[in-house]
């Protein structure tokens, strides 16, 4: 045989995205730039199973050697059950938005949406420590969001939800994460303090349907930045509102996106992408 023969090249690592529906996921658009950006020889596909065969299909893909799953609605928590050991992150969230095999064999299950929302409002210059912030919503997108939030020394952080009794339950939850230095509490829209807030995070699935939480104006002033963790290609019905009501600066989700996205990737493949041009190119 022809000494100079090369090698053969062995299959991509596999990787991919679980949800339903996930035909509109930006993930694996995403996932293709990091992975050509640095190099990594790997695949990252969709994959849309329903709740009850997810446990069926994802025992599979690992089985027949895949690396790696984000995992978007509605599989959260179930991927939390699922995997073998929890990241602390990913046990205070109480979901899980990434799984990969570990050297050992077992699956990991960590959650990087909290770091990618902090990633993308350290970019947007927001400080955070000794910050008034205002969480609209108390859900499964603000579970995700929390420990990481409090850890970056805010002042004050009221939950605000339609149904006070659950963020008064995840103001209790976190407490030990708010430590002595933050005022953490818990209410109903009607209970929010009428003072303007340096952060407002949207988190309510409200958008869905076109609407916004009614909340007093108040919150909003010129040093207010309003965020939605959902987005668009241009304002959110919540982004859109919160300019008209006078928050100075308002973002929306896309950025978080993209940094949890990143996130995710690092734990795969132990290489951070740049984000920048991958962000202005889904904004564009
Ligand atoms: P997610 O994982 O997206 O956070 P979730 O756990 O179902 O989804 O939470 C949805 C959030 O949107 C909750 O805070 C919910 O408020 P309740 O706890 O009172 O249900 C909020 N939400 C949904 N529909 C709403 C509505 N019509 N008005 C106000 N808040 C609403």
């Amino acid at each position: 045989m022809n000494a100079s023969t090369s090698a053969p090249v062995p299959p991509p690592d596999r990787y991919g995205v679980v949800g339903h529906p996930i035909a509109h996921s930006k993930s694996p658009f995403i996932h293709s730039r990091f992975a050509a950006a640095t190099r990594q020889h790997m695949v990252y596909e969709r994959y849309d199973i329903r709740p009850e065969e997810f446990e069926q299909r994802l025992r599979e893909f690992f089985d027949e050697g895949g690396c790696g799953l984000n995992v978007t609605l509605p599989h959260k928590e179930a991927a939390a059950r699922f995997a073998d050991r929890l990241t602390p992150r990913a046990r205070l969230a109480g979901a899980v938005n990434t799984l990969r095999r570990c050297s050992d064999g077992a699956i990991e299950g960590d959650n990087t949406d909290g770091a990618g929302l902090l990633a993308d409002l350290r970019r947007l210059g927001v400080p955070l420590a000794g910050a008034h912030i205002l969480v609209l919503g108390a859900g499964g997108a603000t579970r995700g969001i929390l420990a990481p939030l409090l850890e970056q020394g805010p002042a004050t952080v009221f939950i605000a939800n339609r149904t006070a009794a659950r963020a008064e339950q995840l103001a209790r939850e976190f407490a030990e994460q708010a430590g002595k230095h933050c005022t953490l509490r818990g209410g109903g829209f009607e209970h929010i303090p009428a003072d303007p807030a340096d952060l407002v995070l949207h988190a309510t699935s409200l958008g869905l349907e076109g609407k916004v939480p009614e909340i007093p104006r108040a919150v909003f002033g010129p040093a207010t930045l309003a965020y939605d963790l959902a987005y668009g290609t241009t304002d959110t019905p919540f982004t859109g509102w919160a300019r008209e009501q006078g928050a100075g600066r308002v973002a929306q989700g896309l950025g978080m996106l993209v940094e949890q996205a990143a996130e995710a990737f690092f734990l795969w493949r132990g290489v951070r992408p740049d984000t920048e041009s991958i962000r202005h190119e889904l904004q564009a």
